[in-house]
């Protein structure tokens, strides 16, 4: 594995493996065991959008491996003025050991990695949310022990987590259930990929009907970061999609819920079950730092 771009990429062997990673390197920070095993090593973070979790996360990640972090503002950097990302990615080559990056389009990722020489790490997209999914079935495997004869549930926005959450889900194993507005579904590419998992995969506007059963259910925002202008329009759109006790009720009984964060009380989510389930969502907030570090070890060890 070179790049960390999307779950498409990547195998459910590798994402087993990834996890297996983040459990043990858990371990060792709550135990105070050593594991810089990334000394020496420079990560570069360009954030062309905000970010609390990720960008504390991947920084605080990157020093308790032994290295360091450099946080690169795109309102600071040239790439912000136009400097081309080949370019960037080629200049950054020469300094660096690793990027992480979070922007608005997939394809500045995917060139980032193309012309560049060292290892790419997608910190979100308005395509994909891949280090979130991998804390989320971090997450999972604690509370719930595997992920075989589970059914995850999406309900909302067929945004980067839904995409995400679908392959993540289906590749390690597990049912997915996803409810969306009809304009609003999913990616046609992660449509297309979940094709080929026949009934393991269901795709419905019916929000009842996609948590039936559920033993995790997700949600994430209705507007994500680049749409504040339509936040308002959105909400009518969704007024349907929110996960509360209602839709919990149909569930199974010891149901976990996940929101990668930050949450809309009272619209995707109501604060009942927010708060009633704060320990799993906080557990899930924590584990970006571990299954980030596993990636980052990944790539970035030994190179
Ligand atoms: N969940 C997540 O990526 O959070 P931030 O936007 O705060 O990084
Ligand atoms: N879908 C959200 C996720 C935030 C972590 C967004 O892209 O803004």
């Amino acid at each position: 594995m070179k790049h960390f771009l999307k779950l498409l990429d990547v195998s459910g062997e590798q994402i087993i493996e990834l996890l297996n990673t983040a459990d043990q390197l858990k371990y060792e920070k709550k135990h105070g065991i050593e594991h810089q095993r990334l000394k020496g090593k420079t990560l570069g973070m360009i954030f062309q959008k905000s970010s609390t979790r990720t960008r504390v996360s991947f920084e605080t990640g990157i020093y308790q491996l032994g290295g360091t972090g450099l946080f690169l503002s795109s309102n600071d950097l040239q790439i912000g003025r136009g400097e081309p990302v080949r370019d960037t990615a080629r200049v950054l080559s020469r300094y660096l050991d690793g990027i992480m990056i979070r922007t608005f389009a997939q394809k500045e990722v995917e060139d980032l990695a193309e012309y560049g020489s060292i290892p790419v790490i997608n910190g979100l997209t308005d395509f994909a949310h891949p280090c979130q999914v991998m804390a989320d079935l971090m997450t999972i495997r604690e509370y719930k022990g595997g992920f075989s004869g589970l059914k995850m549930c999406y309900i909302g926005d067929g945004n980067n987590m839904a995409n995400s959450l679908i392959v993540g889900g289906l590749k390690v194993g597990m049912k997915v259930a996803v409810a969306t507005p009809a304009d609003h579904k999913p990616d046609e590419k992660v449509l297309e990929f979940a094709k080929g998992y026949g009934d393991m995969f269901e795709l419905t506007e019916n929000i009842m009907d996609a948590a039936c059963k559920a033993d995790v259910v997700f949600t994430d925002v209705w507007a994500s970061m680049g749409m504040e202008k339509e936040a308002e329009e959105r909400k009518k759109v969704f007024a349907g999609y929110q996960v509360n006790s209602e839709l919990l009720s149909v569930c199974a009984k010891d149901v976990m819920v996940q929101h990668c964060l930050p949450a809309h009380r009272g619209e995707e989510i109501s604060e009942e079950v927010f708060e009633a389930h704060a320990d799993e969502i906080f557990d899930e907030a924590e584990n970006r730092l571990h299954a980030q570090k596993a990636i980052m070890v990944k790539l970035m060890e030994d190179k």
